[in-house]
């Protein structure tokens, strides 16, 4: 399906979408979705009616709120406050609240992000209401079924009845398993809607402020020159000691010793640095500026002027790409391989090996940005996002 620019149709009678968050990644990618809705109902001669349901997976202020408030994402109209729990908790506790929901609410559509808890818990709670769902993200794969995304991802695209993808590699592992050509809609990627919407705002802050204001091991600094950007939550790099200690020696030993490192913790990170141990010789390195989680606008700037970013996060990974920042993904597979280098990207993977980051970190710390743009990564995702449900057959 070729999308172009938003047309509104006026034949569809009063359409209810409910779009369904929980997690942080989440958030960046249904702000720019609400927005187009908006932009839509101010030409359609049926509105489109939206409902924003939160399940509370992430529910500190800066995992969460913060991203309500800069994104200009409107107050939830529902928030189940599910919080953390192990995966089966966490997606059974969101499927019972959402039963309740959808059957209240009755929407035409579901709509679900990402590849988190939440994202498997609505597909499978609206499916089996036989409701609609719309997967924004839809085909990513890291063949890896270790990872608990991946899980996500698939069950949430075997049951989705439209497949929004952000690259056409996504829309040929679907058509690879078989799902038909007519639900899968390569409509871009809506993570950079939100990027250049945002970028302006993100130049504008000032480092070493930023550094100031969220720093957790009470350091800051005049300048920053040249600097690193680390950030790290994946289970399989921080839930075992014998994994994370050593990748924690590499950053303390090696990398802070070449420039400033700056790392804003993710809340699981810091709680198994504390478990193991390691959290004191971490909050003392010299140079290792220790931040809490950032908001949207601070992490854009720090991207915008780091000279490498290591990283196991998805989502960062395609901001480097676009922004250009050289950068090492700290996992041996991904699900976004226009990221890496060998597609036009700026990523390489690196595992958790500390040789191959090591020989990796020197052929990369001297790079220049290159920034890159894969196809219809150009800030007009949403609109084709809305159009593609609004003409769904
Ligand atoms: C989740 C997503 C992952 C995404 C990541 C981004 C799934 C399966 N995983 O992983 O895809 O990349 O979010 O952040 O859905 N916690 C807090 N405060 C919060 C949120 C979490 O302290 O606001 C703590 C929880 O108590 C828990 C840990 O952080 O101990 C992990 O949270 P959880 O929701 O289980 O998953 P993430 O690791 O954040």
């Amino acid at each position: 399906m070729d999308m172009h620019y938003l047309k509104p149709i006026s034949n569809i009678n009063g359409m209810k979408i409910l779009s369904v968050v929980g997690a942080r990644p989440n958030f960046m990618k249904i702000a720019p979705f609400i927005r187009a809705i908006e932009k839509y109902n101010e030409h359609a001669k049926d509105s489109i009616q939206h409902i924003l349901v939160h399940t509370g997976q992430h529910y500190d202020k800066n995992m969460s709120d913060t991203f309500f408030e800069t994104l200009r994402i409107p107050f939830p109209d529902i928030n189940l406050e599910i919080g953390s729990g192990s995966h089966a908790e966490q997606v059974g506790k969101t499927m019972i609240a959402l039963e309740k929901v959808f059957i209240e609410q009755n929407p035409d559509w579901v709509v679900v992000v990402g590849d988190v808890n939440a994202t498997l818990a609505a597909s499978v709670t609206a499916k089996k209401l036989h409701i609609r769902v719309a997967h924004i993200e839809a085909g990513l794969r890291s063949r890896d079924e270790k990872m608990p995304e991946e899980i996500n991802r698939l069950v949430t695209d075997r049951l989705s009845d439209l497949l929004l993808t952000p690259d056409k590699i996504s829309s040929r592992n679907l058509r690879d398993e078989g799902v038909p050509e007519r639900k899968i809609s390569f409509v871009g990627n809506i993570m950079i809607d939100t990027l250049e919407e945002n970028r302006q705002q993100a130049e504008n802050l000032v480092i070493e402020k930023i550094i100031k204001d969220n720093s957790l091991n009470n350091k800051s600094k005049e300048k920053f020159d040249s600097f690193a950007l680390m950030t790290m939550h994946r289970p399989s790099n921080v839930d075992k000691k014998e994994i994370l200690e050593p990748i924690i020696d590499f950053l303390l030993n090696e990398v802070s010793e070449d420039q400033d490192l700056i790392w804003p913790i993710h809340p699981r990170t810091s709680a198994k640095l504390r478990k193991f141990g390691l959290w004191d010789k971490v909050v003392e390195c010299d140079n290792l500026y220790l931040l809490s989680p950032l908001g949207y606008h601070e992490m854009l700037k720090l991207n915008m002027s780091a000279k490498i970013v290591l990283t196991d996060s998805g989502g960062l990974q395609e901001e480097c790409t676009v922004l250009g920042t050289p950068c090492l993904t700290l996992r041996w597979n991904t699900e976004r391989p226009v990221t890496l280098r060998k597609y036009g990207g700026v990523s390489v993977l690196v595992g958790n090996d500390i040789n191959k980051i090591r020989k990796e970190y020197q052929r990369t710390i001297n790079l220049d940005r290159k920034p890159d743009r894969p196809e219809l990564w150009d800030g007009k995702t949403a609109d084709r996002i809305v159009e593609s449900i609004v003409n769904f057959e």
